[in-house]
């Protein structure tokens, strides 16, 4: 069984040689195990088209090999160097007002130009044949953070050239693309693929199956891309595991699918950035500002184990103040530690910090790292110590056993609501971390996976918040399963090409409750439709029922607002949090899932026979009732702010 352990990032290139040795000293002496480095380097690695710099990097992975560290090595495509550029300059990405994205910051490629990949396939090549075989090497990353800083669309030639190709492939004929796309609306109608455009710059609203397959090219392209670099990786350095480091609140690209090439996703996690940036309100900002969102982690945690069927870590662990969010408050203290053991809880196989020592130059120096520039120890830099001497005393195994509760999140339901959201706040993410939040309010761990049959085999609750279309297969694998259901709101509600089923919504998802939605409407921030529980806002849609389907909760107005046909239930609208609670609680009492209902902060997370207590609050909470007769392996029944609590559970609850 894996062992969980800690890492860091590591920039050998912006230290002086003579530094190394002692770094990775005290890097071994707090209890880090792994090191991610070489990500951005291609400037160090081949400062001139076809000369290659390397026994800088050898020197650096023997350093820190002998050390007894282990090195996850980053392909450096992230940062393409003004050599490659100036003599390829189409290969920069262009944004939706057609402009080309410079040199001088990271990520200026197209992921479209063939040019750019085949110098990728080159250099990946080289480093994989110098590097792939180095037993200090036991780890890949494939370039870095796909997509951060919006760069997944690029509007350039070589994206409209593929885009054609891609439709061409997809449709055949354009007389099918036309139908698909209901080009005949507006006089849009192509005659042939060579007349496609890309949807950016229309006088108003591009067509939306015309910005959802640009969407669905986009990401496939970013697969393609990724693709390319595992198998090259593969092919010189077998046995190695190949990660790629995703975001946080990031959809642009169908993050299953990118992971089905790897053997473990990984994600990049910066609680207090992500806080200060969301759409959360001030007053909620104000009271988690130093311990961040309490579930917008472990929403990650369990999407990125979705992704990497099972296998998965933090690559990078925000350790102190960021540099990049309007406001970057320091971390309270002990919150580095409850980010890292909610992670360990999730089963992450590591959880490695972001970044050794603070960079004293460029974009990132006001960015914190277990090190200030001159080496003395960050708040951090003891409190990994701390946690690396009390992860060995748990000696806790990564177990990622299959949860009875599973969220359906899906990436193309997240660009199909972007493209039409209907209402100015209906977002699909949104509604499935709002779903998330309702089981972590009644104490569950649960499992977060695509639309897919395997996804819901042996559950006992599935969600299915606003999925946009249901394939056949999945509503049949729905169909075939015992488990309970939640459907609603927006889901089903569109067919693959982005049009109004012919029976009205929920389509497809009919065969599992006979009813339609025949009206739907959104509705501003002030107003709400009041129900028996609690209420709806934001969206709210008028159903009509089929025989043999109850209404099990109504609105003022008399309308359905939770329907259900034997186990499949339908929520008619965004359910504010008393109406989602009364509706989960329904259901998994139905489904006999046993739920706790922890305290306002406290956070539980089980994983295998070890349960988890959080306390993401101000106060010091008494969880000895959580506890019961248990013995705490890990923290105390007084939990301090920002405590972490681990006890065995007994045989039963398990
Ligand atoms: C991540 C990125 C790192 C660094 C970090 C700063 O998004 O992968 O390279 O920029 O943010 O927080």
């Amino acid at each position: 069984m894996t062992k969980q352990k800690l890492g860091v990032c590591y920039y050998p290139e912006h230290w002086p040689a003579s530094l190394w040795a002692e770094d990775a000293a005290r890097m071994k002496a707090i209890g880090l195990s792994y090191v991610r480095i070489g990500e951005f380097a291609w400037s160090r690695l081949e400062p001139r088209a076809g000369v290659y710099a390397f026994d800088w990097l050898r020197e650096a992975i023997d350093t820190l090999h002998a050390a007894g560290l282990h090195v996850v090595l980053g392909t450096p495509t992230a940062t393409p160097p003004k050599w490659l550029v100036d003599a390829m300059p189409d290969m920069l990405a262009r944004d939706a007002e057609g402009r080309p994205r410079k040199f001088g910051s990271r990520r200026h490629y197209c992921f479209s130009h063939e040019g750019y990949a085949r110098e990728c396939d080159r250099i990946v090549t080289r480093l994989a044949e110098e590097f792939g075989a180095h037993p200090g090497v036991v780890a890949w990353q494939t370039d870095n953070e796909y997509g951060c800083h919006d760069t997944v669309e690029s509007y350039s030639d070589a994206a409209l050239y593929a885009f054609r190709k891609w439709c061409e492939k997809k449709y055949g004929a354009s007389d099918a693309l036309n139908a698909a796309w209901g080009n005949v609306f507006w006089s849009m109608e192509l005659s042939s693929f060579d007349a496609i455009d890309l949807p950016n710059l229309t006088v108003t609203e591009a067509n939306p199956a015309h910005l959802l397959d640009f969407q669905r090219f986009s990401s496939d392209q970013v697969v393609a891309f990724n693709r390319r670099q595992v198998e090259i990786i593969r092919k010189h350095s077998p046995g190695r595991t190949i990660l790629h480091n995703f975001m946080g609140a990031f959809t642009a690209f169908d993050h299953y699918a990118v992971s089905q090439d790897l053997d473990a996703a990984s994600w990049d996690s910066y609680p207090l950035g992500f806080l200060e940036r969301s759409a959360n309100d001030d007053a909620f900002k104000a009271r988690y500002m130093r311990v961040g969102d309490p579930d917008f982690q472990a929403f990650h945690h369990d999407l990125y184990r979705g992704c990497g069927r099972g296998r998965w870590q933090v690559m990078e662990q925000q350790p102190g103040p960021v540099n990049w969010a309007p406001w970057n408050p320091a971390p309270a203290r002990g919150a580095v530690r409850l980010w890292t053991f909610e992670a360990f809880a999730a089963g992450a196989e590591t959880v490695s910090y972001f970044r050794w020592r603070q960079a004293p130059f460029a974009q990132e120096q006001m960015h914190e790292g277990l090190l200030p520039p001159n080496s003395e120890a960050s708040e951090a830099y003891d409190a990994v110590k701390t946690i690396a001497a009390e992860l060995a005393s748990l000696d806790a195994c990564v177990e990622t056993k299959r949860a009875d509760v599973v969220l359906i999140f899906d990436y193309e339901s997240e660009w199909a609501w972007k493209i039409e959201p209907q209402g100015r706040d209906f977002s699909y993410y949104e509604l499935v971390l709002h779903f998330y939040r309702g089981l972590r309010r009644a104490g569950l761990s649960v499992d977060i996976g695509q639309p897919t049959a395997e996804t819901v085999q042996n559950r006992k609750l599935i969600l299915l918040p606003g999925l946009f279309t249901a394939s056949d297969a999945f509503v049949e694998a729905l169909a075939a399963s015992e488990a309970h259901l939640l459907m609603g709101p927006r889901s089903g509600s569109k067919t693959a090409d982005f049009q109004i089923p012919p029976a009205l919504p929920p389509g497809a998802l009919q065969k599992l409750i006979d009813l339609r939605v025949r009206r739907v409407e959104s509705l501003r921030p002030d107003a709400v439709i009041p129900t028996e529980t609690g209420h709806f806002q934001r969206w709210r849609e008028f159903v009509v029922l089929g025989e043999g389907v109850e209404s099990v909760i109504a609105s003022y107005d008399d309308e359905c607002a939770l329907a259900r046909q034997w186990k499949h239930y339908y929520l008619a609208g965004w359910p504010n949090d008393a109406l989602l609670d009364c509706a989960l609680s329904k259901l998994l009492a139905d489904a006999r899932v046993e739920t706790v209902s922890p305290p306002r902060d406290i956070r539980i997370r089980d994983n295998g026979g070890l349960r988890y207590v959080f306390n993401y609050g101000p106060e010091p909470v008494d969880i000895s009732s959580q506890v019961g007769e248990a013995q705490l392996l890990l923290g105390e029944t007084i939990l301090p702010p920002c405590g972490v609590a681990a006890f065995q559970l007994t045989e039963k609850r398990k």
